[in-house]
Parts: C-alpha cells; sequence; structure tokens
C-alpha cells in the first residue's frame, strides 16, 4: 500500500504568503508544506520559524524550503507572489503590468516539474492572474481557482451581521464579479437565518438605517484599503479565506465558495475568470453555481466583467 502526503507549495513568501504557511499549519490542513520565494533566505527563514511552531500544533507537519521541482506532485500551488504595491495605490489593478512577468516566470516553473494539481491564484489583480494563469499552463479551467471575492463576501458578511449582532456565518450573501471597484453583491439571493436580508432589513429599519445596501458594497469595497492604509498589505484575512477554499479541496468538502473560475457561458459570460459561486472539491472547481440574479444584478456583474475583460488584450496570449 502506498501513502500520498498530501502537499501544499507557496510560491511567493511575503505577508500573505508566510500568513497562509501558518494558518496551513495551525489548521492542521496537509501534511507537508513547500516554501519558495525569489529571496530563498526569507523561504528559509520562514520555514524554520514554522517548524518550531508546529511543536504546539494538532498535526505533525512537514514545513521545507523547496526549489520547483518540489510542485511536482504538490496537490495544490499558491500564488502569492507579487512585485510590491505602491504605497499610495488605490487600486489592485495598476499591480497589472509588474506582475505578468512574474506570472510567467512561476507558471512555467511549476509546469516543468510536472505539476497536475490546482492552482489557487491569490496574487493581484487576482482575476487577470487567474486567467493568465489558465492560458499559460495549458491546464483543465477546473484546475485553476482565483481567490477572487471569497474575502470580500466575508468581509460582507461580517458588516451586515454587526448590524443585527450576529455571528456573520449565520448571514449567506454573495460578493460576486472582480475582487475589486466593480465588484457587485447579488442582494436578492442574501438571507439571514433562511429570511431574505431585503425582509430582515424592512422589519428592523431601527438597525438598518446605517446599512443601505450600497453602502454595504461600498464599505466592503474599501475594507481592504482600510486596512491597507493602517499596515501597508493586508494578511489575516486572505489567508484564513485561501486556507477554507484549500481545505475543500483536499479535505473534498464540496464547499461552496464564490471564487475567480474560467465561465464558459454561465452568467451568460464567455471565456473570462470572474467570481461566483462554485462548488470546491478535490477536481478544484468541480461545478459552477448559477443564482437567478434579477436584471440590474445581472448588468452590474457584466459591467464587473468589462472591467477586467478590458485588460486581456494587455497579456499578449
Ligand atoms: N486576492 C486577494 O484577496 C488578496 C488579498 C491580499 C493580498 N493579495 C495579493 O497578494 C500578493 C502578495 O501580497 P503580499 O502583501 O504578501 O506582498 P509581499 O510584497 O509581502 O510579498 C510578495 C512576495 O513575492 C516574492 N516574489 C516576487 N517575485 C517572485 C518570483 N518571481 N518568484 C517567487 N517569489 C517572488 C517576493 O520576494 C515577496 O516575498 C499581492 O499581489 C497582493 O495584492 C491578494
Amino acid at each position: 500500500m502506498s501513502f500520498k502526503d498530501s502537499k501544499v507549495v507557496i510560491v511567493g513568501c511575503g505577508h500573505v504568503g508566510a500568513t497562509i504557511g501558518y494558518t496551513l499549519i495551525n489548521q492542521g490542513l496537509c501534511e507537508s508544506i513547500g516554501l519558495i520565494d525569489r529571496n530563498r533566505e526569507k523561504a528559509i527563514g520562514d520555514a524554520l520559524d514554522m517548524q518550531h511552531a508546529v511543536y504546539f500544533m494538532n498535526r505533525n507537519i512537514k514545513v521545507e524550503a523547496v526549489d520547483y521541482n518540489a510542485c511536482s506532485d504538490a496537490d495544490v500551488v499558491v500564488i502569492t507572489a507579487s512585485a510590491p504595491m505602491p504605497k499610495d495605490s488605490h487600486n489592485r489593478l495598476e499591480m497589472l503590468t509588474p506582475s505578468l512577468n512574474i506570472m510567467k516566470e512561476i507558471i512555467s516553473s511549476v509546469m516543468a516539474s510536472g505539476f497536475n494539481g490546482i492552482f489557487v491564484v491569490v496574487s493581484n489583480p487576482v482575476d487577470i492572474m487567474s486567467y493568465y494563469a489558465w492560458k499559460l499552463s495549458g491546464l483543465p479551467k477546473n484546475q485553476i481557482i482565483g481567490s477572487g471575492t471569497t474575502l470580500d463576501t466575508a468581509r460582507l458578511c461580517v458588516e451586515i451581521s454587526k448590524l443585527f449582532d450576529l455571528d456573520s456565518k449565520s448571514v449567506e450573501a454573495f460578493v460576486m464579479g472582480e475582487h475589486g471597484d466593480s465588484e457587485m453583491v447579488s442582494w436578492n439571493s442574501a438571507t439571514i437565518g433562511g429570511k431574505s436580508l431585503k425582509d430582515v432589513m424592512d422589519d428592523n429599519k431601527d438597525r438598518a438605517k446605517e446599512g443601505s445596501f450600497e453602502k454595504l458594497r461600498q464599505e466592503t469595497v474599501e475594507a481592504g484599503w482600510q486596512i491597507f492604509n493602517r499596515k501597508g498589505n493586508t494578511s489575516y484575512g486572505i489567508a484564513a479565506s485561501t486556507c477554507a477554499i484549500i481545505k475543500s479541496i483536499l479535505f473534498n468538502e464540496n464547499r461552496i465558495y464564490p471564487v475567480s473560475v474560467h465561465l464558459d457561458g454561465q452568467y451568460d459570460l464567455k471565456d473570462m475568470f470572474l467570481s461566483v459561486p462554485t462548488i470546491i472539491d478535490k477536481t478544484g472547481a468541480k461545478e459552477i453555481v448559477e443564482i437567478k440574479l434579477k436584471d440590474d444584478e445581472k448588468a452590474a456583474l457584466q459591467k464587473s466583467a468589462d472591467v477586467v475583460t478590458a485588460f486581456y488584450k494587455d497579456l499578449n496570449i
């Protein structure tokens, strides 16, 4: 009998990549973690630091600085490598040009190892980077998942839950489209405890007055910048949401998250990566969930698609 360790390789050990590594060991999600960074000393340092942390954790997990050969039998390769975000930036799309070559180099190195697992792309602009990774890798579309609006959805649910003093997990509302300014919310399908969010708002006008739908969407769009402007990066939320996606893959959970996936006619959108609710299992993006959107929501999603696809010409593929 042979037993294969579940393995995750993280490419890019900056704030996000290192925190994803730490979250993986803290939650005991796999048996082995490989760390790769252009700055190899940082990858070695993080690996040593995490090895010591594992002593106090529930599961014995191997953490090592590795080279790209280690991707050959990885179940998941997470890409968080990136050019530094300009300090005064307020738009993820500005990161596209400096990030293209980085993505190209990484995908070609990972694929040269014989990798046939699932890419989880986190680097921004994540929807365009996911599409680019799919094109460059030649892998089937289900094997590329962008973290997309999973984090934005958590941010939205947290803000809604604060209005009604609830656990945010009792709110079900999806942010969809671009992980960025044009993202939209499927308000019509949003519920709290099975009751439509609109009815909850109508029945609790005293509490809900602070949170009109557009204000909540704006707060969600701004949430990342509220953190970035204060500490120069965001790390815990993105690490937790990325690890939730990885867990659904490794544990074959079939959880539904709004991730950036290849659309092939769903929502009347074709040949692009954008976030929509998706069932995630050991094969990656198993199936897209098509929420019945209202006309204005459909128009907002189309607008978001137009924003993202306008950049495809810059990819030269
Ligand atoms: N999708 C999301 O929701 C979300 C949320 C937060 C951050 N991000 C994105 O994640 C990325 C990383 O953010 P960060 O704060 O960790 O940045 P960071 O600057 O701290 O880390 C980037 C790391 O990538 C490494 N790197 C650069 N080029 C490389 C290459 N060719 N090969 C290997 N490693 C390379 C750098 O050495 C650095 O350690 C950014 O693109 C950021 O915008 C996405």
